[in-house]
């Protein structure tokens, strides 16, 4: 009988975009579809966690026996995690989360004007998104911090980027995605940064990948504290 992998562990995880409201019917999201971090999400329950799901707005279905809890703002979803931490012994940070939000969204729908103003459309002010990664990194307990791993999208010297991504985030491991055509595909290719270099995981569907990422962290956090 061999146990799974990661029986007793519980584990946290962000996925989907984040919509930033411009007005009650109006906002700012990308492209991220979820379809990574429900997988992985997927894989852990699978793996034989007790799964948390924070997702922005997606059209996926939940995955069997995860608890999800939804979001739409890059601040709603920090709160939530931070509710949601206390106990956990891994975070993994998939969410496409905005940088920015509107700073001064409309209560009421914006109306259309006539003239030179309607011509020149609405003034946006934006402000900073707290970086959800970054801030449950830095966070120390008495119980220890959860083993944190995060994604990165970048359109090039990805090689470069992802391990100075690492490093800046202050987390063990970073997922990389190689190109960033990644956005609704059911394909990846990524590589995964941790302090001794780089390892290519070759593309595959992503739920493929999100079953080597999970067993690439369980090797990696039997060494660690909260273990
Ligand atoms: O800095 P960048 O956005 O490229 O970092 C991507 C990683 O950081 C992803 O793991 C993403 O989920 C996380 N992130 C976050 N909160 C933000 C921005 C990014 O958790 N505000």
């Amino acid at each position: 009988f061999q146990p799974k992998l990661m029986a007793g562990k519980r584990i946290l995880i962000t996925a989907g975009p984040t919509f930033e409201a411009i007005d009650p019917v109006r906002g700012i999201t990308n492209l991220s579809s979820g379809k990574m971090g429900y997988a992985v999400a997927r894989a852990a329950r699978e793996a034989g966690a007790e799964v948390t799901l924070v997702s922005g707005p997606t059209a996926l279905p939940t995955p069997h026996g995860v608890t999800r809890i939804d979001v739409q703002s890059a601040q709603q979803m920090m709160d939530a995690v931070n509710r949601a931490i206390d106990g956990q012994h891994i975070f993994i940070a998939v969410a496409a989360v905005a940088d920015w939000r509107v700073a001064n969204p409309s209560t009421q729908k914006v109306k259309k004007t006539d003239g030179e103003a309607a011509a020149k459309g609405p003034e946006l002010q934006f402000e900073q998104n707290p970086d959800i990664l970054a801030t449950i990194a830095a966070r120390t307990t008495l119980a220890g911090h959860p083993y944190c791993v995060g994604f990165a999208a970048e359109s090039e010297n990805l090689l470069e980027y992802g391990s100075a991504k690492r490093e800046r985030k202050g987390i063990p491991l970073l997922v990389g995605n190689i190109g960033h055509h990644t956005f609704g595909q059911d394909d990846n290719t990524i590589v995964l940064f941790d302090e001794h270099g780089h390892t290519i995981l070759p593309q595959a569907p992503k739920l493929t990948l999100a079953r080597q990422l999970i067993s690439e962290i369980s090797k990696r956090t039997s060494k660690h504290s909260l273990f």
